[in-house]
């Protein structure tokens, strides 16, 4: 029996084989874009102090990245839109990056996970890939939803009942995974998007907030679905292109 949880903030997360966090606006799906284009690695920093030392000791080829209120702090090289993390700019660096949700989630899940990947839109189908694979050899896997602020995500909820309805079809030893009341709540609230991803970022509290902010372009970017097909692994403490 393997248990298939998906958990709505980053607090009480159970002891799992595997988690993927999940920040689709704009964390993970950041994380993904920088990988793909050929980032060393991605270091999650919870504070801005702690990435700004980080920063510091890992030598000329780093790049601060990150964002608080959904702006890069004073002196960060990069913010948290994905469309910054180009080859251009990210190619061979290594990226310390802080946000607001995203990589404290992270971090969190490393403590209860033997493998913490992370999960958006644009790598959907790698990390189906990965959940589908732990679940036949009935591993436990854990979704983590990043939220916001404490407070439920509709983008990253929607992106979890994707993941689970996508992972359990046609599994075989379906009947031995267990799902949470979360998991259960997941598939329903993603039903209505499954191809309107668009309207799913209307919908969310998040969305309308970076459209506000002038950044209604990266709402393409981030539902461009398998855009950047890598496996974000955290190594340590690195995330690295599996
Ligand atoms: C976060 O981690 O809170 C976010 O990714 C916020 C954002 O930059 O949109």
């Amino acid at each position: 029996m393997s248990q298939f949880y998906v958990y709505e903030q980053a607090v009480g997360i159970g002891r799992t084989d595997v988690a993927v966090v999940i920040d689709v606006l704009r964390a993970t799906t950041s994380i993904a874009t920088a990988l793909h284009h050929g980032a060393v690695c991605v270091v999650p920093a919870r504070t801005v102090a702690e990435a700004r030392e980080l920063a510091r000791r890992g030598g000329a080829d780093t790049r601060l990245a990150g964002e608080r209120h959904g702006v890069p702090p004073r002196g960060f090289s990069l913010g948290n839109s994905p469309r910054e993390f180009s080859r251009r700019r990210v190619g061979g660096q290594r990226i310390v990056l802080t946000t607001t949700n995203g990589t404290a989630a992270l971090l969190a899940a490393q403590s209860r996970a033997r493998d913490v990947y992370t999960g958006s839109y644009v790598n959907f189908s790698e990390i189906l890939a990965v959940v589908r694979s732990a679940l036949r050899r009935e591993l436990d896997v854990a979704i983590v939803c990043a939220g916001s602020e404490g407070r439920f995500s509709l983008e990253d909820t929607a992106c979890a009942g994707r993941l689970v309805r996508l992972a359990l079809h046609r599994l075989p030893g379906r009947g031995r995974v267990q799902l949470n009341d979360a998991a259960r709540s997941a598939l329903h609230i993603e039903k209505p998007y499954d191809e309107k991803l668009a309207r799913l970022f209307q919908h969310a509290d998040h969305g309308r907030t970076l459209r506000r902010l002038g950044f209604a372009r990266d709402l393409a970017a981030c539902r461009a679905l398998d855009a950047h097909p890598v496996v974000p692994h955290l190594v340590g403490r690195e995330l690295v292109a599996l």
